[in-house]
């Protein structure tokens, strides 16, 4: 190891290197059954001892070819390689210590302790030189820290994209296919095949070409089961190259009409998904139980615990159909009880979601009693209770939720005073109480058609 730089290898024994992940299970496991006996005080066997050396120095010569072939050396494959080398050569140490038949056996023990902590060490090395160096850190998020306003392209969007999918397995320590992606210089510098990135010419850099190949092909990026980008990632970096790959580039310094505008300013809106990762877990079989010919049941997306569920009036109601959506009341985040015979059970129910975003309950018999049972729904944006009883009581309540953005209420009990009163005090609330007959008919038509499906 130290005269490595001077030392160049055939083919051949560069694929003997490659067995190294494969013979080093050898040496351990001999290793470790020898140090057990040793240090409970058995006789090591002498064919055991001998096999756990001549495996433990062939395992060192290998990881020696293996780790020749890897370009430039991270700190990680530096250190297991050393340890590894160091532990080889206490192994054989021990062996000829035991041939010594030494009168003391303290020394055996150290000897022992010292390739046990060593065998700990050159695995640990060895794992994070194969798997990443956060292999065995606790979950941690992804860099997900808010881009600011006015971010630089490459060093807020672009290279967050990369550190979050591609960096693992191209960096110092894991450099494939000979590609850093750690600086944009490195980026520029590219890999074996070389031409990574061209800037102004996105259609032809290696990087934008990988990511566009079919999932199942060997060469895309990341490859097979890592989490591929979603189109929007895909051209970001596609449009950040095609206008030169530059790291001085902001977001204000571009046309609004470039592409790239639209695709940022997207990446900084909040996920809308990410408010609802903390609900409680649904099971499919829950959702399947729970819903009937007139409950429909939906997660809002695929793997999403967040539901909208909407009810029709069967022929003869009763309303524990509704009810039983209790169970999974915090999951509902829209609902839809428009045209149904409510009543206080019901409307219990409702006070229950306290995730509601979205709740339809127009052309139902509620007054202000049943409007007095929101004023939890702290999360609610958009509540539909046109052609109800409610009246200005009702209002005042609607008037107090925060989040509240789109009201639609007419044909109700409420005075215009009232509602102009409310207009004026949320000026953030779009309130729409049935002055445009045309929106009117809209909404109420497609209401009725919802319900004849
Ligand atoms: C799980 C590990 C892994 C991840 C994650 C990964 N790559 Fe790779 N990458 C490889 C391996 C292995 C090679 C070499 C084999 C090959 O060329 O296909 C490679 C090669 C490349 C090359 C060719 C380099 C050259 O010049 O030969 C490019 C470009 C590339 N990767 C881009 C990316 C991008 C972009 C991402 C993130 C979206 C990414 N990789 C994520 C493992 C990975």
């Amino acid at each position: 190891m130290i005269f490595e730089s001077y030392i160049e290898l055939p083919a051949l024994v560069a694929w003997v290197g490659r067995w190294h992940p494969l013979i080093l299970h050898f040496p351990i496991v001999l290793l470790l059954i020898g140090i057990f006996l040793g240090l409970t005080g058995k006789k090591v066997p002498k064919k055991l001892l001998t096999l756990a050396v001549l495996t433990a120095l062939i395992t060192a010569i290998s990881g020696f070819f293996l780790g020749r072939e890897s370009e430039t050396k991270g700190n990680l494959l530096f250190w297991h390689q050393w340890l590894g080398g160091g532990l080889a050569l206490f192994a054989a140490l021990w062996y000829g210590l035991e041939g010594l038949q030494l009168k003391k056996p303290i020394y055996s023990k150290i000897l022992q302790i010292v390739l046990l902590v060593l065998i700990l060490f050159t695995g640990h090395y060895g794992g994070m030189v194969t798997h990443g160096e956060d292999f065995l850190a606790l979950p941690v998020n992804k860099k997900e820290e808010k881009i600011p306003e006015n971010p630089l392209i490459y060093a807020h969007v672009v290279d967050r994209i990369l550190e979050n999918n591609c960096v693992s397995c191209h960096n110092a320590n894991k450099q494939k296919g000979q590609l850093l992606m750690t600086s944009l210089d490195n980026l520029l510098k590219g890999g074996e095949v070389g031409n990574t990135i061209i800037p102004s010419d996105a259609e032809n850099s290696e990087l934008i070409r990988r990511l566009h190949l079919p999932l199942e092909d060997e060469e895309h990026m990341p490859p097979e089961g890592k989490k591929p980008l979603d189109e929007r990632e895909i051209k970001i970096l596609e449009r950040w190259i095609a206008l030169g790959a530059s790291d001085t580039l902001r977001l204000n310094q571009l046309e609004d009409s470039e592409p790239l505008v639209a695709l940022v300013k997207g990446l900084m809106e909040p996920d809308p998904m990410e408010k609802w990762k903390n609900l409680p877990k649904v099971a499919d079989s829950t959702l399947q139980n729970l819903a009937s010919d007139y409950l429909t049941i939906n997660r809002i997306a695929i793997n999403s615990d967040a539901l909208s569920a909407a009810a029709f009036l069967p022929p003869e109601y009763d309303p524990q159909y509704i009810l039983n959506l209790k169970r999974v009341a915090q999951n509902i985040v829209e609902l839809d009880l428009s045209g149904l015979p409510l009543g206080p059970q019901e409307m219990g129910l409702v006070a229950q979601c306290t995730n509601l975003e979205w709740l339809e309950l127009d052309r139902t018999p509620i007054t202000d009693v049943e409007i007095d049972t929101l004023k939890n729904l702290s999360k609610l944006r958009l509540l539909k209770v046109y052609d109800t009883k409610i009246g200005d009581k009702g209002v005042g309540v609607l008037k107090e939720l925060q989040s509240l953005k789109s009201l639609y209420l007419w044909k109700t009990n409420t005075s215009q005073n009232v509602l102009d009163d409310l207009k004026s005090t949320r000026t953030n609330l779009i309130v729409d109480d049935g002055i445009d007959d045309e929106v009117k008919e809209f909404f109420i038509k497609s209401d009725s058609l919802v319900e004849e499906q």
